[in-house]
Parts: C-alpha cells; structure tokens; sequence
C-alpha cells in the first residue's frame, strides 16, 4: 500500500491547572509590580500546578481532550511524542507515564527536548512519521510545570514572572488530501546560543558529582536568562524563519488567516508581525492569561482559537516558535 500524501491535525486539547497566580501574587513574593510584567511582556496572570498536576499527568489530560476532539478513540493511537524541559523524573521521558496513564501499553513513545520550539519539531516529526507510513494517528503532547522549579527571589525576577505551568495535544493522523494538513515545516538549531537561555544544574558534565550540593546556593539549578539576548535574537530568526517556510511553501503572507506564535512575550510577537507587515488582529495571543508554558504554548494557543472560531476548516495557518537552544521554526498548515 502506498504511503499517505499528507497528515493533518484532526484534533486538538488542552489542560490548565486551575490555580490561578496573578501580577500582584508574584509582587508579594519578589520585588516586582503588575504594571512592570504588564509592560514589558503582557502577562497578567498564570497557572501553577498542585503535586497532583504532573507534567505527565496534564499531558495525558490534554491528549484525551484532543483524541476526543478527534473523533478518535485513544485505542487508535499508534506513537505518542512529548515536549517538555520539565519532565516528572530525569529518566524515563515523560512520554511513557503518557503513555501508561493512558492504557496505551506497547506504543512508540518518545520525548523530543526543544523546549520553546518543542511543538514545532513534534509536528514536523509527527508529519514525517506518518507520511513515511510508520504510524498513523501520531499523538503530540507539550506539557510543562515550571512552578516547581523557578527562583521566587529578587534574584530570579526576570524569568520567574515569564513561566506558567499547562499542557497542549494534538492528534496528527494520515489523509490522502495533497492540499490540506501540514503543507511545509522549516526547523533551525543554533547551539551558540545555549547558554543564553538554560538551566545549568543537574548535570552530567559536572564533575566528580552531576548535582554539585552548591546548585541551590549559586542558583544554577535555577533557569538563566539574557533575555535582551533572547529578545534580539527571537525577533530576527521568527520573521526569517516565517518568510522562509512561506516561500517554500508557495504561499504569500496574505494567504495566511491566523499565525499562532509561541508566547513568550506580547511584545515580540507585536514587534515580529509589525516587521513582517501582518495585520496584528490575525496574531493569537493568550500570553497575558497563562504566561510562557514553552513546550505547551503554540499547543494552547492553537486549541484556542480553533475552540473560538478563528481557525476554520480552510484556515491557512501559520505555527512559529523560538527559544533555548536556541532552537526556532515555523510550520504552514491548512486545517
Ligand atoms: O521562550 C523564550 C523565553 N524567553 C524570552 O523570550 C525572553 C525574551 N526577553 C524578554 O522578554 C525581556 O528581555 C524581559 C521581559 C525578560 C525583560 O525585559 P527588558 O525590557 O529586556 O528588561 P531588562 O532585562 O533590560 O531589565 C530592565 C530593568 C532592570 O532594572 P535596571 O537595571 O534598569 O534598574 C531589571 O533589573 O527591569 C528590571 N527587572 C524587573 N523589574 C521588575 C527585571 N525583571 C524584573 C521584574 N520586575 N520581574
């Protein structure tokens, strides 16, 4: 039999821990105000998980709402990949607690490190997988809990007020529509980078012990940010990388209906539709309810507005991300 023409996302969920932490929780914590976090990223609130809501747990929340959405049954699932830079344990992936929790004993898992750009990699693999004829009904899960592992100091105010804790899903399965489904995926890496944006600790290269008992009190368990550094370099590669998976692709910008940007701060995605010269109304932001959730945020956004409407059957959609690694991409769908 020959393989699949195409894969199409035919299904997409997702989960949020309910508790909600705002502006003015995080000021009674650390020296900052509403009006800072407001200004410089547009967020005003996020969610933060309890012991219950594990990264693989909200995963497997987000996978069953998506499989649902599908029209799926989970039984149909043949490979389940799972973004995340905070897994349950260091090993195992997060993937196989997925996997367990959901009953899918036997299937291919996998977890893909990418952390910001997570969901656009598992989406160019997933599309991969199938068009090769490996799988059929490929799951793709982005989960983080990043509550559990930031600096609630004056110290670690910069990047502590940016993370929120969620997950994403999505079901890529098989179609035999050249013209729909994922029509083009551009992925880039660029390790010069990787210290800019990463948390050191623990790690293996550490010597003679991979959790140096000094990791807490020189904060490099914590995540390290230069987020000017990430700013510059976000805002030069996400309008390159979008216009190269346009061209690629044969369409034009003002084919796109909705671009769906990771979030990791409103003004960056302001500044790259302002360069790209895309109208700011077809931009999805949900930035200012849950902060930056990395692996999961594309996922979330994208369930959102297909839930509200803005993304139809025919919408033209543009995915973009760009973060730690650093690692960037976009993708052009037709749902
Ligand atoms: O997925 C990728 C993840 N990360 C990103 O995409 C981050 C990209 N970068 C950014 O979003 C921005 O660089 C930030 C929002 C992180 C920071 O905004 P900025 O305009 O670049 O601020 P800055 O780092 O230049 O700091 C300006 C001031 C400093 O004070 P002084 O030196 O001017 O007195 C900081 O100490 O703001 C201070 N500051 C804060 N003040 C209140 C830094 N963080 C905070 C804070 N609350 N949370």
């Amino acid at each position: 039999m020959a393989n699949p023409v195409a894969s199409k996302i035919i299904g997409t969920g997702h989960y949020v821990p309910p508790t909600v932490v705002t502006n003015d929780d995080l000021a009674k914590r650390f020296d900052t105000s509403d009006e800072w976090i407001q200004q410089r990223t547009g967020i005003k609130e996020r969610r933060y998980s309890k012991p219950e809501d594990t990264t693989a747990h909200m995963g497997a929340l987000a996978a069953r709402a998506a499989v649902e959405d599908a029209g799926l049954e989970l039984t149909d699932i043949d490979c389940i990949l799972l973004g995340t830079l905070s897994p349950d344990v260091t090993f195992p992936g997060s993937s196989v607690f997925v996997q367990r929790e959901l009953g899918l004993h036997g299937i291919a898992c996998m977890d893909i490190r990418n952390q910001c750009s997570a969901y656009l990699y598992m989406v160019a693999t997933a599309d991969a997988y199938v068009r090769a004829g490996l799988f059929k009904n490929v799951l793709i899960i982005g989960s983080e809990v990043h509550s559990t592992g930031i600096d609630f100091s004056d110290e670690g105010r910069d990047v502590t007020v940016l993370f929120g804790d969620g997950a994403a899903a999505a079901v890529i399965s098989a179609s035999d529509d050249p013209k729909v489904g994922v029509l083009q995926s551009c992925l880039h890496a660029d390790g010069a980078g990787a210290e800019l944006l990463w948390i050191q600790n623990p790690g293996s290269r550490e010597f003679p012990h991979r959790a140096p008992e000094s990791m807490y009190e020189d904060k490099s368990v914590y995540p390290g940010m230069d987020g000017r550094a990430v700013f510059k370099w976000a805002t030069r590669k996400l309008p390159e990388v979008i216009r190269e998976a346009l061209d690629k692709s044969g369409y034009e910008l003002d084919d796109i209906d909705v671009l769906v940007p990771h979030q990791a701060n409103m003004r960056i995605n302001q500044m790259v539709a302002k360069q790209l010269g895309f109208p700011q109304e077809k931009v999805v932001h949900n930035i200012q309810k849950y902060g930056n959730t990395t692996a999961a945020s594309v996922g979330i956004a994208l369930d959102e507005a297909r839930k509200d409407g803005r993304i139809k059957e025919g919408s033209l959609v543009c995915l973009a991300a760009f973060g730690s690694g650093f690692t960037w991409g976009a993708s052009i769908l037709r749902f």
